[in-house]
């Protein structure tokens, strides 16, 4: 397992990838950070990668709802890092009812990226903190037809399907604001909506040593009856210091699932 040592030149350096800098020698490829950030950091054109922070049994919250300091020190970094490598980070309405969020940079030096909300239904007052921040801009996923309120955010309204906003759509909507790179950092529906329609590069799950016990579970997808159905995606495995993290390439993963499916019913030891 490879270990995250970030220091500043090579945050700068990834940060510089971000703006279109391109690695000058073969030996940066090498350091752990730069394997891990910088498919972010240089992606170009559209590219998804989404992120969950969960105790060591999967869970991301009680079920009163405390989710705060699930994810270590170094896991919370990390966060900071993918947000700042991005261009819009993308919650559910859930997360907002739940968590309050800022969705901003402050645990390392980097852009806030710009804030958006799958709100499908209208259910946001308005008074929720992240309008009122004097953070980065907000953009407001809505239905055509949700109520009309009047927010401080830019409201998208977009036609529904038979659940709920497209994925397809929300990305292509943001597309046309410019913003290509995506955090989608949960809750665990609006995760799932999108390994649903297989938009995801890149899973990251990044695991901290707490057991919860019982609450939500990061990613909730419908059930399924037999292993040979779960997603299998090649990982890379990187230790963040207070956690550990499991990159996982969903795209490669949808790709090459048969024949990976048939490689693990062969190894069975059962
Ligand atoms: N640890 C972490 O990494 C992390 C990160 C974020 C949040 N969380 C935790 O996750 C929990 C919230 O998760 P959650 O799953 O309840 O909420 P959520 O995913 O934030 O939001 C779910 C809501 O958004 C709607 N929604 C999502 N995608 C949609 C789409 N494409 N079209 C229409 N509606 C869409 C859902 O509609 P439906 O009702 O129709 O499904 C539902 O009403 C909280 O406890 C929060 O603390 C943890």
């Amino acid at each position: 397992m490879r270990k995250i040592e970030m220091n500043d030149q090579v945050w700068t350096r990834l940060l510089g990838m971000r703006s279109g800098m391109t690695l000058s020698n073969k030996s940066e490829e090498a350091d752990p950070a730069i394997a891990l950030y910088g498919p972010i950091a240089a992606a170009s054109g559209r590219f998804v990668l989404a992120q969950v922070g969960q105790s060591l049994d999967g869970r991301v919250a009680t079920p009163t709802g405390d989710a705060r300091d699930i994810s270590g020190p170094d896991g919370i970094a990390h966060l900071h890092r993918c947000r700042a490598l991005v261009e819009a980070v993308i919650v559910g309405v859930g997360t907002v009812h739940c968590d309050d969020p800022q969705l901003s940079v402050r645990a390392v030096k980097g852009p806030n990226p710009v804030r958006v909300v799958v709100d499908c239904r209208a259910e946001l007052t308005g008074e929720e903190r992240l309008f009122h921040d004097g953070g980065a801009p907000v953009i407001l996923l809505q239905s055509i037809n949700a109520p009309q309120r009047s927010y401080k955010a830019d409201v998208i309204r977009l036609r529904t399907g038979d659940s709920g906003l497209e994925p397809q759509d929300i990305l292509e909507a943001l597309e046309k604001r410019g913003l290509q790179k995506v955090l989608v950092e949960g809750g665990a529906r609006t995760i799932a909506r999108f390994m649903q329609t297989g938009l995801i590069d890149h899973l990251h799950v990044s695991i901290a040593p707490l057991i919860i016990g019982s609450g939500p579970s990061g990613i909730s997808l419908p059930p399924i009856d037999a292993l040979s159905e779960a997603h299998r995606p090649a990982a890379r495995v990187f230790s963040l210091g207070s956690d550990i993290l499991f990159d996982c390439q969903l795209k490669l993963a949808a790709r090459s699932s048969a024949g990976e499916r048939e490689q693990i019913l062969m190894a069975d030891p059962a």
